[in-house]
């Protein structure tokens, strides 16, 4: 018996070191030290023998048992720390990798390009100032000298507000142009003034390739003793040539707005023939820009402003039609379309 217990130490102990994974021990521990394993079927005829050989076979199992119980926690041990170890070097992460592309936003052109507009009109000397984009009918319109039944009032061109009217300020509107800043201006901070607003406006229109509902406009004012067209155009020209990062010129026709007498029609120089002719300019060497003209006195008189005293100019010019230039846009929806392919170019 004292044979077959060594031989049972034996071939547990080399099974045990021969185990590879972790969860092989406690199977081997059931098949030697269970209560049914190999030890305790030794065991089972100890009964049958003598004191004197009950006590060494009860002594070398219990060594025995030792034993491999040790063997089997000490193989348990290492087989978890190995497995601890394999697992760490498959987990590492290298911090130092350089990382996957990421894909970096840019600046939308629209938003770059009244930046680069504020910077010139702000070394030219005007300030920038703000205004609502949900207005009032008094600015919107009647300071600009609208009559109460002018056309642009209908519901058709603008998206009133579904509130009461209210006894000075009329209806509520989202801003049909950014005119109304001109008076806001004035009111505020009086004359002499030279400021633009540039920001969004709003007319209830069907989208096609040149319109949209919401667009961006930058108005410009200025009023002194002796502003006049001269200045108007001087600042308009050096405004454009600056953003084309060429020489531009322009020419004048006549137009209409209510609140500016006279009303003008400002052209600029085809920048992509450079006057020569081309498809854009429709070979007239001038592309349509926008209206301007010098500030009816009216318009003053709403503002606080006397008429015999001041006069100026102010111009308002659509962003999109600008950037269409620029850029070479074929529609006023590539620009906020949000497509990544069109924004990553520019
Ligand atoms: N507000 C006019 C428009 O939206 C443009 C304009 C501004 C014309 C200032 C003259 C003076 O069409």
């Amino acid at each position: 018996m004292l044979s077959q217990i060594q031989e049972l130490q034996n071939s547990a102990i080399k099974e045990i070191s021969a185990c590879t994974q972790a969860d092989q021990i406690l199977e081997i521990e059931k098949k030697y030290l269970g209560k049914t394993g190999q030890l305790a079927q030794i065991l089972k005829n100890i009964k049958n023998l003598d004191n004197e050989a009950k006590k060494t076979i009860g002594q070398n199992a219990n060594l025995a048992k030792n034993e491999i119980t040790q063997a089997l926690y000490a193989r348990k041990q290492e087989l978890e720390n190995l497995e601890l170890q394999e697992r760490l070097a498959s987990e590492k992460i290298d911090v130092t990798l350089p990382s996957k592309d990421l894909s970096v936003g840019t600046i939308n052109p629209l938003t770059k390009m009244i930046a680069q507009a504020e910077k010139i009109f702000l070394s030219l000397g005007f300030a920038i100032e703000d205004g609502p984009h949900i207005e009032a009918e008094l600015y919107n319109f009647d300071s600009l000298n609208f009559k109460k039944h002018h056309p642009a009032r209908d519901i058709q061109d603008t998206f009133f507000i579904d509130k009461p009217e209210h006894e000075d300020y009329g209806k509520l509107v989202l801003r049909t142009h950014t005119s109304p800043v001109q008076v806001r201006a004035m009111l505020k901070h009086g004359a002499p003034i030279k400021i633009i607003n540039p920001g969004r406006v709003y007319r209830n229109e069907d989208q096609d390739a040149t319109h949209e509902h919401t667009f961006y406009q930058i108005e410009g004012l200025m009023i002194d003793k002796n502003a006049g067209i001269g200045h108007l155009r001087g600042v308009l020209e050096e405004f454009l040539s600056q953003l084309f990062e060429k020489q531009i010129t322009t020419r004048f026709r006549p137009g209409y707005f209510p609140f500016t007498e006279p009303s003008l029609e400002l052209d600029m120089s085809c920048v992509f023939c450079d006057q020569k002719g081309c498809k854009v300019c429709k070979h007239t060497g001038f592309i349509e820009l926008l209206g301007c003209g010098m500030v009816h006195p009216n318009v003053l008189r709403s503002s606080n402003v006397d008429p015999e005293e001041y006069q100026g100019f102010a111009f308002g010019m659509g962003l999109d039609r600008i950037l269409m230039l620029k850029y070479g846009f074929q529609s006023v929806c590539d620009i906020r379309a949000n497509d990544q392919r069109l924004l990553k170019q520019l």
